[in-house]
């Protein structure tokens, strides 16, 4: 069985940067600098224009990846999409990306799987992929994380806790086999669905007839109330499982590879909150400089955070062949995941 291990990275970022001012000034939501930088680490956040979705800002991290991965399009055998903000309810934005890559003018009419694991979407991801390289069934798996958060946040002050975390982007990479001693060593995966409703985005409810509620007084097919359309989230409860999970999974990962804390170089935290990352760095011993963070920058892009972090790193010359490199997630579900990784 070969080896599985991320032969090439890449990301990107829509242009338009929007600051926490601009949350203020531009739409006028009653908040401050301080407030969210205090509490979260962000100091910007990208947005994406009209009419781009998840799979458009995949377009361009994706091209990256295979360039990174000395491949061509022509080479990838499967698309695996994670993603919580897809163009559509269905399809899922893994055919649109194939479409948008030129696969089928190509007739390159491969497999294209979508994840819906939310912030720990490229975790689940990477173990989905791996495990289908490792079988032998395909060689080159493309997964990318990608998200357009700005579309569906409300932008006022009512909505400004959840407003302010998040931002749009995509990192991809591909996952290729190796005969070599390196790669993926192993993959950690959890999920509590108690806590379904803690973090979530009820736009419809599958289970009521119709689908989408009738106001009360009112007939006909039902229609979204606002608060149906954003995201609602008990941030402390999340705060405070996130902490607990990302420890709990960092160490089953150390345990079940037979590895120290201490032995690995790099540490790949989801992006959701500095805080937290700290706050597990602090409790486990992790020294702040084998951290990497781009929340500062983008705030939380959910399922596109970790290949962000991994393009940028390797860009940067940060991440570097040989390193042991930790990944570890949390997010909506609750969902978790950790991935030990020799570079
Ligand atoms: C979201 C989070 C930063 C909020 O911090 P908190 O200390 O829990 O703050 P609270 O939600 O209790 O709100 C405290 C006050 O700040 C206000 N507030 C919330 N967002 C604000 C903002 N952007 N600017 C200014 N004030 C804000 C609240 O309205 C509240 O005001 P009140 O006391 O008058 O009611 C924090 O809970 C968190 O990071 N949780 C985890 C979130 C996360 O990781 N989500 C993604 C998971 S993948």
């Amino acid at each position: 069985m070969p080896n599985a291990y991320i032969s090439g990275t890449g990301g990107y970022v829509p242009e338009q940067i929007v600051t926490n001012d601009d949350l203020r000034d531009g739409y006028g939501i009653d908040t401050t600098h301080d407030w969210i930088v205090k509490r979260t680490g962000i100091e910007a956040r990208r947005f994406a224009p009209e009419g781009t979705c998840s799979a458009d800002l995949a377009v361009p991290a994706a091209r990256k990846a295979i360039a990174n991965a000395g491949l061509t399009e022509a080479d990838v055998d499967m698309i695996v999409f994670a993603t919580l903000s897809p163009k559509h309810a269905f399809p899922g934005d893994g055919v649109l990306l194939q479409e948008k890559l030129g696969l089928c003018e190509q007739g390159r009419f491969i497999p294209a799987m979508d994840l819906r694991n939310q912030c720990s979407g490229f975790l689940y991801g990477l173990a989905a992929a791996s495990s289908m390289v490792q079988s032998g069934m395909v060689r080159h798996v493309l997964l990318v994380g990608g998200e357009t958060h700005s579309a569906a946040l409300d932008l006022s002050t009512r909505g400004r806790t959840v407003s302010s975390l998040f931002g749009d982007g995509a990192g991809a990479v591909i996952v290729s086999p190796t005969d070599e001693d390196r790669g993926i060593r192993g993959w950690y995966l959890g999920a509590d669905g108690r806590f379904a409703d803690v973090l979530c985005q009820k736009v419809w409810d599958m289970s009521k007839r119709p689908f989408f509620p009738v106001p009360e007084g009112r007939e006909g097919p039902g229609r979204v109330e606002p608060e149906m359309m954003w995201a609602h989230m008990e941030g402390r409860q999340v705060f405070k499982n996130a902490v607990e999970r990302m420890i709990q999974v960092l160490v089953s990962a150390c345990w079940d590879q037979k590895i120290d804390l201490a032995d690995i170089d790099l540490f790949c935290f989801h992006q959701a909150n500095m805080r937290i990352n700290q706050m597990v760095a602090q409790t486990m011993g992790i020294p702040e400089e084998k951290l990497i963070h781009n929340i500062q920058k983008y705030g939380n892009t959910t399922a596109a955070t970790i290949p962000l972090l991994l393009a940028e790193a390797e860009e940067s010359g940060r991440l570097v062949r040989g390193m042991k490199v930790a990944c570890v997630a949390f997010g909506s579900g609750f969902t978790w995941g950790s991935a030990i990784l020799d570079w």
